[in-house]
């Protein structure tokens, strides 16, 4: 079938929509994930086996939905994570999420393999800003991005935890995904088939890692494939330490991205961060690891009056993040909600996503009634208990 912007109601309308837009290996390395895609898929499944319960006759016709997360102020409760690669996806990449986000008045996250600078994504926009750090072995490239990333103001730095090696994507070793795209014959047919991307890639300026070229090769033309890349770029001997000295190097809001475990969430806290993503890269790395929303509650009840705890990950639906809230969030992040859109329509398909899930997180606070998010509380969520698995959430 052929698809249109104006007819993608939700993520999956979005997602078939960049399918058809995309060559098959640009489109799977968004879609794909680790190993069989269990973690991925119970990313998304852990929030249809928990059930809203709703109250009634509470005066709804005014809903405020914004949030106050890490410091920053934002009119919706889940923001934009860090992704890289977005000029390949779609050729305005960065510049047209972020545009986006600001519209929505939500936080734009910018990945160390982003594809626009630093300095040019913190002078164009005044919405709130997180720099995503990966941690490499070239601590002079480490030193630069910090420096860079707090000349341009970010709000906050979030040093991802989870890619300490590449995660087995074999959706990506299949296609021979890397990046930039290597031209095979198979890329050729592939490009020739989808002749939109091909113009808005090869018309727009160069590919380049705008974080990393001046540092390394892979930063420019080098086709690497992004496991490759995290396995031997990023230094495997991160510790407590490092991420410690980083914070005190930022000095400002700073977050772990990729906690998963109590007793890690705790190391966060007295390591002084601000904030933690309970996330595990949208079941890009381990797969059979459970799911943020399955490990959301024990995690707040540990942590959550100490730091702000956000859930990354499997939303696709407003009723997602309401759970989420719920269940004790602070905010909820999400990737290829926004990304599906980018592929398929650039920053009108990303204004139309965030606008989706704007209208479907204020309808369904209305239907749960309540008008503030901090309104939302557990007796409202009731799980479906799971034989053998032990309830965490009362
Ligand atoms: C295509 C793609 C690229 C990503 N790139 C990064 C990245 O550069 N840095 C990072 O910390 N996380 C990255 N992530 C993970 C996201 O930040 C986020 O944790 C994940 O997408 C959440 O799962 P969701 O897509 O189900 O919302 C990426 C995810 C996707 C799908």
């Amino acid at each position: 079938m052929f698809r249109r912007l104006s007819s993608c109601h939700n993520v999956d309308d979005m997602r078939l929509l960049a399918k058809q837009r995309l060559p098959a290996p640009i489109f799977h390395y968004i879609d794909g994930a680790a190993d069989d895609e269990v973690t991925y898929r119970r990313n998304t499944q852990a929030f249809e086996e928990c059930d809203l319960v709703p109250n009634v006759l509470a005066g709804v016709e005014n809903v405020d939905m914004s949030v106050t997360v890490m410091g920053v102020k934002l009119d919706m409760p889940i923001f934009c994570s860090p992704t890289a690669l977005q000029r390949l996806f779609h050729h305005d990449g960065e510049r047209a999420v972020a545009r986006a986000a600001e519209k929505f008045g939500t936080m734009f996250g910018l990945s160390s393999l982003g594809t626009v600078s630093v300095e040019e994504i913190g002078s164009m926009f005044k919405t709130p800003k997180m720099f995503q750090f990966y941690f490499h072995k070239d601590r002079a490239l480490n030193n630069a991005m910090i420096a860079r990333a707090k000349e341009a103001n970010f709000d906050v730095l979030a040093l991802t935890v989870d890619t300490i090696t590449g995660g087995n994507r074999e959706r990506d070793l299949r296609t021979g995904f890397t990046s930039p795209p290597r031209l095979t014959v198979g890329s050729l047919v592939s490009f020739i088939l989808h002749p939109r991307w091909a113009v808005g890639y090869y018309t727009h300026e160069r590919f380049e890692l705008s974080q990393l070229k001046d540092h390394i090769k892979e930063g420019s033309n080098i086709s690497v494939s992004v496991g490759e890349y995290f396995s031997t770029m990023l230094d495997q001997s991160m510790s407590w330490k490092d991420a410690e000295e980083l914070r005190h190097a930022w000095g400002g809001q700073f977050c772990l991205k990729g906690v998963m475990s109590v007793a890690d969430a705790q190391r966060a806290v007295e390591i002084g961060a601000t904030g933690i993503m309970v996330s595990n890269h949208g079941g890009r790395q381990l797969d059979g690891s459970r799911s943020p929303f399955d490990q959301l509650s024990e995690i707040v009840d540990a942590v959550g009056d100490k730091i702000d705890v956000i859930l990354d990950g499997g939303i696709r639906r407003g009723t997602h993040v309401l759970k989420a809230l719920a269940a004790g969030a602070k905010a909820c992040s999400g990737g290829r909600m926004y990304l599906y859109a980018l592929a398929a329509a650039g920053q009108p398909g990303v204004e139309r996503a965030l606008g989706n899930m704007r209208t479907e997180i204020e309808r369904d606070m209305k239907l749960m009634g309540v008008t503030k998010v901090s309104q939302l509380n557990r007796d409202m969520l009731r799980f479906r208990s799971a034989p053998g698995f032990q309830r965490t959430c009362s």
